[in-house]
């Protein structure tokens, strides 16, 4: 048995296996690329949520709502979840999903390119307690930057995909994701604010907290 089959098989309940083939195949029927967060992944960020009681939530990158639905479980009702997405369509589906999911008022989504959308919410001066990025993954330094204008003390900053399908470890791999990817865990590994450490589930997970 894989490594991802046992921890699957043993942590992850079948109702949430069953969420996430459900929301793979909508994604799939409306033709979009079906790259949502591997469903232990998915648990982990619920975990994470409940357990630093994080209320003021932001993703960047939202595709079919998955990892939104995974974020919101870990606030029951008092959270809110704004979700950057550069694509309308994906957007309204992720915002169907997550409404059918129970978390009707609790997510709003806005589209365009992300920095451009982060850059609006600091001019808002506004404030998140836990942020999750994955999107495109030249960015995720500038997202990195931005998130740390928009954090509350304490916040946690979590990237997907750190691992780059393991592409990260071989120098081989000179391409503008993977070094994106690098460029990144360095970054959070190093900023003097930060305190981090990559986990190696699903793709990789970085998580960082921002000192207080
Ligand atoms: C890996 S998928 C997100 C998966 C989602 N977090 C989940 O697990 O359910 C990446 C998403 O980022 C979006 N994206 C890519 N570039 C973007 C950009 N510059 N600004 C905002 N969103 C972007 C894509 O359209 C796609 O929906």
């Amino acid at each position: 048995m894989e490594l991802e089959q046992y921890i699957q098989s043993v942590f992850i309940g079948k109702d949430a296996l069953d969420d996430h083939a459900k929301i793979t195949k909508a994604i799939e029927d409306r033709g979009m690329p079906t790259i949502s967060v591997a469903p232990e992944t998915g648990k982990l960020l619920t975990l994470l949520v409940k357990m630093t009681g994080a209320k003021k939530l932001l993703e960047i990158g939202a595709l079919g709502g998955y990892s939104g639905i995974c974020l919101l479980r870990g606030t029951g009702k008092a959270g809110h979840l704004t979700s950057l997405e550069l694509v309308e369509s994906y957007a309204d589906a992720a915002r169907e999903h997550v409404h059918q999911a129970g978390f009707n008022n609790q997510v709003s989504y806005k589209i365009g390119p992300a920095l451009a959308s982060l850059q609006a919410l600091v001019s808002e001066k506004e404030c998140y307690d836990f942020f999750f990025i994955d999107a495109d993954k030249d960015n995720y330094v500038n997202y990195l930057d931005l998130c740390i204008q928009l954090a509350n003390s304490g916040a946690i900053i979590c990237g997907d995909n750190t691992l780059w399908d393991m592409q990260v470890l071989d120098s081989k791999f000179q391409d503008t994701n993977t070094k994106g990817i690098r460029s990144f865990n360095e970054a959070i590994s190093s900023h003097p604010r930060l305190e981090s450490i990559l986990i190696p589930i699903g793709d990789g997970l970085t998580i960082a907290r921002l000192t207080d």
